[in-house]
């Protein structure tokens, strides 16, 4: 498994070229089983989540080729999804346990091809992720839903039909899946208690272009009116909100000055006030975020995650690495996931001073510097904490486990380099 070697204490200056969307891209991937006609995806981020899905969807029947545009002389890869016919309607267990989004492959299959067969996502080190809103929804709109074996079994043989749905929470997943589903169901859905989050207006704004009737996207109700059948489009990803909040904490914890290149001031609103209620200057260009922290003291601030609008659950652990820094104490409660603290034990191991507070709740005390150390990622967000912690750091910091990041940040060491950084990766045998 590769490591990251990073010497820290070394301010970043740049600009860093945020890509596509990886809360985006998937569920954009799984939508090009709506239809037999093509879907060209731009923008689209080099992740190995992104891998994972092409070959879910490969496997499913669809053909797909990649290509490539330039873009601010930077490589945007462009992908085009063809499904002729889903040759297959199994998602087996061991491509579903490495990547708990194709789940997004359920609503599609069962709106095109009236059945599915997935095995049910495992929990993952953040919680236990069920999808019970999904499963309820579907079998609302007349999906016959059955679990055996750990696979769940849809069946829908005549069409999924519209339904009035009511979500005890605002399942981000949920919202996605059942916007794709209820496309082509007979007669119209309503999702009350939606989730908001810009990736689900991004779905919808894609789904319309291929000639679905959804309004309200990015709204807590969402009406989707079904039809018969969808045509193809070309569709630009969104830009990445968590990977442009994540290194405008990059130039925060190095007291440095970057320029977010396509970060979008308007999917980011709550952190860069918490940015600037810590010290940070943030200004908004033209297409671009510049978040400028030379000279400037972290100060304290409390943070409780929330759905969208509120503050991202996936800036949490970032945010903590930044708050280990500041002068003054911090509360940071997680209300979206039961287990969200694993950067916690890494992050003081390397000199931060972290108290638990109850089951979803820490108190930071700012201290004046972190020590490097050899620390273990644990998920996908809390790795890129302990990067900006090792960015921070006095000395060497070596994060094992690495293939977390690369499930959500492209080519992220090389990004960093750009900046100034002191980090290598260590490719294990
Ligand atoms: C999406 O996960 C994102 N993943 C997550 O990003 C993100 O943290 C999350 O939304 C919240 O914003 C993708 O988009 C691929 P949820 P999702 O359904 O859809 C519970 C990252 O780091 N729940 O909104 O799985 C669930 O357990 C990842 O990029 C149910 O109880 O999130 C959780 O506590 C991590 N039953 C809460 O709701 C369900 O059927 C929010 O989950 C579904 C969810």
């Amino acid at each position: 498994m590769d490591k990251i070697r990073i010497v820290g204490g070394i301010p970043l200056y740049g600009t860093v070229n945020i890509s596509g969307a990886k809360n985006a891209v998937l569920p954009l991937m799984c939508a090009s089983l709506l239809t037999d006609k093509s879907v060209v995806l731009t923008n689209v981020p080099l992740l190995s989540d992104v891998t994972y899905m092409n070959s879910i969807l490969g496997g499913l029947g669809t053909e797909v080729f990649n290509g490539s545009d330039i873009i601010n002389g930077n490589v945007c890869k462009r992908y085009t999804y063809k499904t002729t016919d889903i040759l297959s309607t199994t998602v087996p267990y061991d491509l579903v346990r490495k990547m708990r989004a194709s789940y997004y492959v359920l609503g599609p299959l069962l709106a095109r091809k009236g059945e599915a067969k997935f095995s049910l996502p495992g929990g993952c080190t953040i919680g236990v992720r069920p999808i019970d809103i999904h499963l309820s929804a579907l079998e609302q709109m007349g999906a016959n839903i059955k679990i055996q074996n750990g696979y769940i079994i849809g069946k829908a043989q005549k069409g999924l039909k519209g339904a009035n749905l009511n979500f005890p929470s605002p399942s981000v997943g949920a919202t996605c899946n059942v916007m794709m589903a209820a496309t082509l169901a007979k007669g119209k859905t309503v999702i009350n208690n939606a989730a908001r989050e810009p990736e689900i207006s991004d779905l919808a704004k894609m789904l319309n272009s291929m000639g679905a009737k959804i309004s309200g996207a990015g709204t807590s109700v969402v009406k989707i009116d079904g039809v018969n059948d969808l045509g193809g489009t070309i569709h630009n990803v969104i830009s990445d909100r968590i990977e442009a909040g994540s290194y405008a904490i990059a130039a925060a914890v190095t007291n440095g000055r970057l320029e977010l290149i396509n970060a979008e001031y308007d999917t980011l609103v709550k952190p860069i006030d918490i940015l600037r209620k810590c010290g940070v200057s943030v200004e908004i260009a033209n297409n671009s975020l510049i978040v400028d922290a030379t000279n400037q003291e972290i100060t304290a601030h409390n943070i409780i995650t929330a759905g969208y609008p509120g503050f991202p659950t996936d800036l949490q652990a970032q945010f903590m690495a930044m708050l280990t820094l500041a002068n003054g104490v911090s509360e940071i409660t997680e209300t979206i996931f039961e287990n969200r603290f694993m950067h916690v034990p890494e992050l003081i191991r390397m000199g931060a001073k972290i108290s638990v507070k109850d089951k979803n709740s820490v108190i930071v005390n700012g201290v004046k510097n972190l020590s490097g150390a050899s620390v273990m990622a644990s998920d996908l967000r809390a790795s890129f904490a302990l990067v900006l912690a090792g960015l921070a750091a006095d000395g060497e910091t070596e994060i094992n486990r690495v293939y977390h990041l690369d499930r959500g940040y492209e080519t992220v060491e090389k990004k960093l380099q750009q900046i100034g950084a002191n980090i290598q990766r260590i490719k294990e045998k």
